[in-house]
């Protein structure tokens, strides 16, 4: 059976990028796909956290991933940090990968042009990322179109190390959705939209509600013409409405234009559409969110169901590179 590996850093507020990029297919891929998805709080240390906000952050992204759909008697969802294993194989992929390899990925380059402090494991973030996917034997990664480097590593890595160790790990592949793969920012529609930007009149939050969400799709920058067409290049901010709309309603960004002559009725039913869409998962969260112990016991029972996986692979990988097994 294809198995499918994802992950989601707990910081800043989760948005419409992530729900259609990626979250909204990891619950389609549960009953097609054995199905295993990670709240990568590890990930959430490359740059400085509050350590208290990073608990109830973590918590309280695992309980988004409920109420979007991840169904726990069907897939594993667990939190990064409550399998050691992957530090451990993230060290193997540090030495696999080479210095310049993860000089190139444009995450890094971005993120450390933007800070002042730059971690050490911001550089080798990438490295923890490929550890995740390939620990437990990944086929197929759903993720956004801004994860597509950091999977080609993982591929990479994966490749480099069979080849020099003999068969260790499956070589996965990333996946991407026909609409919604790289949702911009509705005030700046060549920026993709990001986490990292709190209450952004641009950016769409899980949370936001019916009448938050209509004010920004109603001002989400367009252009000065008045053709509804899917153009990426000359018309950003409109063919990012249209993939919004199509990520909605389950149709191309193509499909989702037609009929549309005007940007107003565009951007009423992408408003609606994007209220119809969230509006179930907003009060799934809701009711979660008054039981944190429940997601506690999904979460430790899914540590466990991964962590056995993990450590399976890893032992292999150790017996492969040559680590000394202990008494
Ligand atoms: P993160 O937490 O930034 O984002 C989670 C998922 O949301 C997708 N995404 C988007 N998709 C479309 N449009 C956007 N504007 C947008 N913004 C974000 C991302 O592509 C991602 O799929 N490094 C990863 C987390 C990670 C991971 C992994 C992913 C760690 N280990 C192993 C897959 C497999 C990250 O920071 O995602």
């Amino acid at each position: 059976m294809t198995r499918v590996f994802s992950g989601i850093k707990p910081t800043g507020k989760v948005h419409l990028g992530n729900v259609f990029g990626a979250l909204v297919r990891w619950t389609e891929e549960q009953h097609r796909a054995e199905s295993i998805y990670c709240v990568v709080d590890l990930h959430a240390l490359t740059v400085p956290q509050d350590p208290t906000e990073l608990r109830q952050s973590t918590l309280r992204l695992a309980q988004i991933l409920l109420a979007v759909g991840i169904d726990p008697t069907v897939s594993t969802l667990f939190v990064q940090g409550h399998v050691p294993e992957h530090s451990e194989g993230a060290w193997l992929m540090e030495c696999t990968a080479a210095f310049g390899e993860l000089r190139r990925m444009t995450q890094f380059k971005d993120k450390s042009d933007k800070s002042d402090f730059v971690s050490g494991g911001l550089f080798t973030y990438p490295a923890l990322m490929a550890a995740d996917i390939l620990l437990y034997d990944t086929d197929e990664v759903p993720v956004g179109d801004d994860q597509r480097q950091h999977v080609e590593l993982a591929r990479d890595l994966a490749e480099r190390f069979n080849s020099r160790y003999g068969q260790t790990f499956t070589v996965p592949r990333a996946t991407f959705p026909v609409a919604g793969a790289r949702v911009m920012d509705l005030q700046n529609p060549t920026a993709k939209m990001s986490k990292s930007e709190d209450d952004a009149p641009g950016t769409i939050l899980f949370l936001d509600e019916p009448r938050t969400i209509e004010k920004k799709i109603k001002r989400a920058v367009t252009d000065t013409e008045s053709e509804v067409r899917f153009d990426v290049a000359t018309k950003p901010g409109v063919s990012n409405l249209l993939s919004i709309l199509g990520a909605a309603t389950g149709r191309t960004p193509e499909q989702a234009a037609d009929g549309y002559t005007q940007y107003g009725p565009l951007k009423a039913d992408t408003a609606a559409a994007v209220i119809e869409c969230l509006a179930p998962m907003q009060a799934r969260y809701a009711e979660l969110a008054a039981d944190p112990g429940e997601t506690a016991r999904i979460l430790a029972e899914g540590a466990a169901k991964a962590r056995a996986q993990a450590a399976t692979t890893l032992a292999r990988a150790r017996d492969h590179i040559g680590l000394l097994p202990a008494l």
